[in-house]
């Protein structure tokens, strides 16, 4: 089986004022009724091939992943005393594991709207992992997005629909992003990876020797409790904090990749938020009490108040506990840097 290995770091600043630093993006039922946190375990059910999860998160986020969990006594949880970022966080979880299990890294805060496609590309993945690759998800790219990393296809790797990756790039400038993009031989890391535990460990420690010895130590002098795990809190504070792209993927000579057309969306913000909804034949969409005249492409959500809006288009209102966000489709990436989002 392919062992899902759930990463929930948190934040989410551009979400606000719905994603606040007590409930942050992955615990919110952002589309539909579950929330990102949950569907993503969901995606991976034992009838589809999957195993028991692994969650690695933060002290902070514990009661929230333990509150959502959907089988609790079929999961596992790793608890990190503080953030290291995915490579640490990627590792701890593999050397909980045996060598050639094959684990399958899930973020939490995407929306994949096509649940049968992710799972076909995982079991393609799955396949690439147990004879050796790294395998990223390739999602089309459709804009010179900066957040995100660029997987250059290779050669076509025989028997499979899979490629090797001839170059990783994570999170170009934007000229690059943009010649990426042109080029057309580009594909976005959709931040979903498949490899055995070992082929992992063993990258980390050829590339990051320090950052693999460390997370060795802190799971050394770690302690389980029931269902968690604890790692050393000490040791882990002399993790030096990296991201896989960068420690790992960029480096690995054993990058591959399978396409997958799966309607993933990260949900960066409003405007992909709003995209990731339903709309009626207007475009608009919308939670809680609203009215809405003459309007186009309208996104309101509102957790009490009743909100009423005449005549506009592409226009994002938003009210969370007291606070009342107003943004055009543009502006929303721009949330995050107000004093609201900033001080929540
Ligand atoms: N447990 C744990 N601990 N999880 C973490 C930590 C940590 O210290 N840091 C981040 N995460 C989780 C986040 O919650 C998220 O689910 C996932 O790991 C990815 O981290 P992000 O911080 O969201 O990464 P990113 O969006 O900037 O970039 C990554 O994802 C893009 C696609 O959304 C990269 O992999 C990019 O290459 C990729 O394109
Ligand atoms: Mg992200």
């Amino acid at each position: 089986a392919i062992i899902p290995v759930v990463l929930c770091g948190g934040s989410g600043t551009r979400l606000w004022p719905r994603s606040r630093k007590a409930c942050p993006k992955p615990f919110l039922p952002l589309v539909g009724d579950t929330t990102l946190f949950q569907a993503t375990v969901l995606r991976c059910p034992a009838q589809a091939g999957f195993g028991a999860p692994i969650v690695v998160t933060g002290a902070a986020h514990l009661d929230h992943v333990e509150a959502q969990l959907p089988d609790p006594a079929h999961s596992r949880v790793i608890v990190e005393p503080e953030g290291k970022n995915t490579a640490a966080a990627i590792a701890l979880a593999a050397l909980r594991l045996p060598e050639d299990a094959v684990m399958l890294v899930c973020p939490s805060d995407h929306h994949i709207g096509d649940v049968a496609a992710f799972q076909a590309a995982a079991h393609e993945a799955a396949a690439l992992a147990r004879q050796g690759w790294l395998v990223s998800f390739g999602i089309a790219a459709t804009a010179p997005e900066t957040g995100f990393g660029y997987l250059r296809r290779g050669e076509a790797i025989p028997g499979s629909s899979g490629f090797a990756v001839a170059q990783f790039v994570e999170k170009p400038d934007l000229q690059r992003a943009m010649s990426f993009l042109a080029d057309g031989g580009y594909a976005w890391n959709g931040g979903i990876f498949a490899f055995r535990a070992g082929t992992f460990l063993a990258e980390l420690a050829e590339h990051r020797p320090a950052l693999a010895e460390a997370v060795r130590a802190a799971v050394a002098g770690g302690r389980e409790e029931g269902t968690r795990f604890h790692p050393n809190a000490a040791a882990f504070a002399l993790i030096a904090g990296e991201s896989v792209d960068y420690a790992v993927m960029e480096n690995t000579a054993r990058a591959a990749m399978v396409p997958a057309a799966m309607a993933w969306s990260d949900i960066g913000n409003w405007q992909a938020l709003r995209d990731a909804l339903e709309h009626d034949t207007d475009g608009n969409s919308v939670r809680g009490p609203a009215e809405l005249v003459d309007c186009t492409n309208v996104l309101v959500d509102s957790d009490g108040p009743r909100v009423s809006v005449i005549g506009v288009q592409n226009l994002i209102v938003v009210v969370d506990k007291g606070e009342v966000l107003v943004c055009t489709a543009d502006g929303a990436q721009k949330v995050g840097k107000l004093t609201g989002a900033v001080n929540q």
